[in-house]
């Protein structure tokens, strides 16, 4: 069977986008390959995180992933920071890392322009640590969106280099595993592109934003005057809420509001209205599932144990052979 790693930022909460694209991909995931999905608490740190922050974040991150499906006894779900072999794969991989090409990576030369204040040797190593966090596993399926392929690319240069450099074939190369036209298309509500946190208050409804928060949001959503002559085409700000109507209501509440736009006598109150309580509706079970998780820290514990358990047994395995390959030898 197959390996396949991915790492979960742990900034921020999963929003509609997340669960209906990604994650429910993930979920599918577990039943057909041997999966490593973590907590990429380790990277976090590059934007220097508050204690508490830390383990929020993570917390947050775990609770809704069990939450969304993942099952911690199908795959192996752990947070990175609890397997130190990580951090020392890390380190070996970190000596025929040069500085030429860390510098070349986009990601870099963007946290460069975007935080000049904090450009720490964490940022320009980030493709290091990424590359044990999926060669460590052997892994040769990573789950990751087009934005990641450079940093991929780069894991297959330092598994190749280490091979070459030690004569040996030792680590297979991971590529990119890729749902395109498969991912579910979600649109945020700001009348533009995709659902994304960073695109705006208000453009993404997430797991744990309570009906309240759902309703008020998806009535601020942009509409238009309204159509003036029958069946013309939608604007993009109307078909995103189709869009997402489609998602989270029935077929018959879809064609009902679709009628009336063809017919020029929908009323945005109304159509919003029931597109938010649809919302509601369709993750009311995440949301208790969310909050029977987060307060249940005897779970909690026993899952991220679990989970350490198992990713270690594979990583001390691995950290065993490279400590040989490299030649270091016990007296
Ligand atoms: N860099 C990834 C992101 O920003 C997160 C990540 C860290 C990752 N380590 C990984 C993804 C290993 C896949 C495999 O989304």
């Amino acid at each position: 069977m197959e390996t396949v790693v991915s790492g979960i930022r742990s900034t921020g909460k999963l929003h509609l986008g997340n669960y209906y694209g990604a994650v429910t991909n993930f979920v599918k995931m577990q039943n057909e390959y041997n999966c490593y999905f973590f907590i990429a608490d380790l990277h976090s740190l590059t934007t220097h995180p508050t204690p508490a922050d830390l383990h929020g974040n993570v917390k947050h991150v775990l609770v809704e992933y069990l939450a969304a499906g993942i099952d911690p006894e199908k795959a192996t779900i752990y947070v990175q920071s609890d397997i130190p072999e990580i951090s020392e794969l890390y380190l070996y991989l970190n000596m025929n890392a040069y500085l030429g090409e860390l510098e070349r990576s986009t990601s870099f030369k963007d946290k460069v322009r975007s935080q000049p204040d904090n450009v720490n040797a964490g940022l320009l190593t980030y493709p290091v640590l990424m590359a044990a966090d999926i060669i460590i596993h052997k892994a040769t399926k990573v789950p990751v969106g087009k934005d990641q392929e450079q940093h991929l690319e780069m894991a297959r240069t330092f598994g190749n280099r280490f091979n070459r450099m030690y004569n040996v074939e030792y680590f297979p190369e991971p590529y990119a595993f890729t749902f395109s036209e498969k991912l579910v298309k979600v649109p945020g509500l700001d009348g533009k592109g995709k659902m994304g946190k960073s695109e705006g208050e208000g453009n993404a409804v997430f797991l744990s934003d309570t009906p309240e928060v759902i309703r008020k949001k998806v009535m601020r959503a942009v509409t238009d005057g309204g159509p003036t002559e029958e069946n013309q085409a939608k604007p993009d700000a109307i078909q995103n809420l189709f869009d997402l109507m489609k998602i989270v209501s029935s077929a018959d509440t879809y064609s009902h509001f679709d009628e009336l736009y063809n017919k020029c006598q929908i009323r945005y109150g109304d159509f919003k209205k029931q597109l938010a309580e649809d919302m509601i509706v369709a993750t009311n079970p995440l949301r208790e599932r969310i909050n029977d998780i987060a307060s249940n820290s005897d779970y909690l514990r026993k899952v991220s144990k679990l989970g350490a358990e198992k990713a270690r047994a594979s990583a001390s395995k691995t950290l065993e052979e490279v400590r040989k390959i490299i030649g270091f030898k016990r007296f």
